[in-house]
């Protein structure tokens, strides 16, 4: 296979999003993570599942941020879960400390990569990433806005009883409670959103929505999601590697779209070859706008409290 992406974060998003790249033979894999064997066992289990697949990528494991040389796509998933209680800011120290060593080994050593960050708090991480990296900003990519439109997809399809993949959900904004669900561009094969459901079931869904991370971290007690999560990495591997050009949010680095600027935040990008290839603006309410600005402030505090502001 010709393509390579290093996954740093042997947890359990880092090895689903490994596992869902391998199965769809989107690329050769290695898998990071500092804990020696884990990478390397999870790894070789992988690998023994391939032959089943009737695929041939290869998966490797290493505790070596080296081991990204040469990557196509990074995908850094490496970070403290939220545990029950704990908001996804509460990790943005923590969390920062891991991104920093990571994006400098990316930068030495898989300078042509495009990275998808997925640790939390996803915008900020995302921006520190791209600011260590010194990568251009089509490059560096947040993933939340395609897991939070799953989700919201997810939660429709069931309360419709249609297929969750003829459903189209836009939800904008910084990944955490602020985030912004606009059933206006919600639709299902086309038909709007509001011609099949009453606006009291869809206020409903959209704050299920916004709670569906917690909801999960409820559930399990001892951590995060990862199915999810991870399969929307992965969504966007496979866009990057294969050029498709999809129509999704992403959170990206803004320079005055929406009235926000030196922010990473989730907005309707074309996601491509090239990364970022065009960020969509579109027509607002002044409701909307308003929700995504707040939502814009929510990152930017946080942007503050770490320091890196641009
Ligand atoms: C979630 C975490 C991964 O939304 O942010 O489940």
């Amino acid at each position: 296979m010709k393509n390579k992406v290093a996954v740093i974060g042997g947890g359990n998003v880092g090895a689903s999003a490994a596992l869902f790249i391998a199965e769809r033979a989107l690329a050769n894999v290695t898998l990071i993570d500092i804990v020696d064997g884990m990478p390397q066992g999870k790894s070789l289990d992988m690998q023994q599942a391939a032959p089943l697949w009737h695929k041939a990528p290869t998966l490797e494991g290493s505790t070596d941020l080296a081991a990204v040389r040469g990557s196509d796509v990074v995908v850094m998933t490496a970070g403290f879960p939220r545990k029950p209680g704990m908001s996804r800011s509460d990790l943005l120290k923590a969390n920062a400390d891991i991104i920093r060593p990571a994006a400098q080994a990316v930068k030495k050593h898989a300078p042509n990569a495009t990275v998808v960050v997925v640790t939390n708090p996803l915008d900020v991480m995302a921006h520190l990433f791209w600011k260590i990296s010194a990568f251009a900003k089509n490059r560096v990519i947040g993933m939340a806005g395609i897991l939070d439109s799953a989700r919201m997809r997810a939660f429709l399809a069931m309360e419709l009883g249609v297929s969750g993949s003829d459903v189209h959900a836009m939800v904008l904004g910084g990944h955490g409670d602020s985030m912004v669900p606009l059933p206006r561009f919600t639709t299902v094969s086309g038909i709007a959103i509001t011609e099949l459901l009453a606006k009291d079931r869809i206020d409903a869904i959209s704050q299920r929505t916004r709670e569906g991370g917690a909801e999960i971290v409820k559930l399990l007690k001892t951590g995060s999601a990862y199915y999810a999560p991870a399969m929307s990495a992965v969504e966007m591997v496979e866009a990057i590697l294969t050029d498709q050009k999809r129509l999704v949010p992403c959170s990206v680095l803004l320079e005055g779209e929406y009235g926000l600027k030196n922010l990473f935040i989730g907005v309707p990008i074309v996601l491509g070859g090239q990364g970022v290839e065009k960020i969509i603006e579109l027509k607002l309410t002044p409701d909307e706008l308003a929700a995504l600005q707040k939502s814009g402030k929510d990152v930017s505090d946080m942007i503050a409290e770490l320091s890196v502001a641009v």
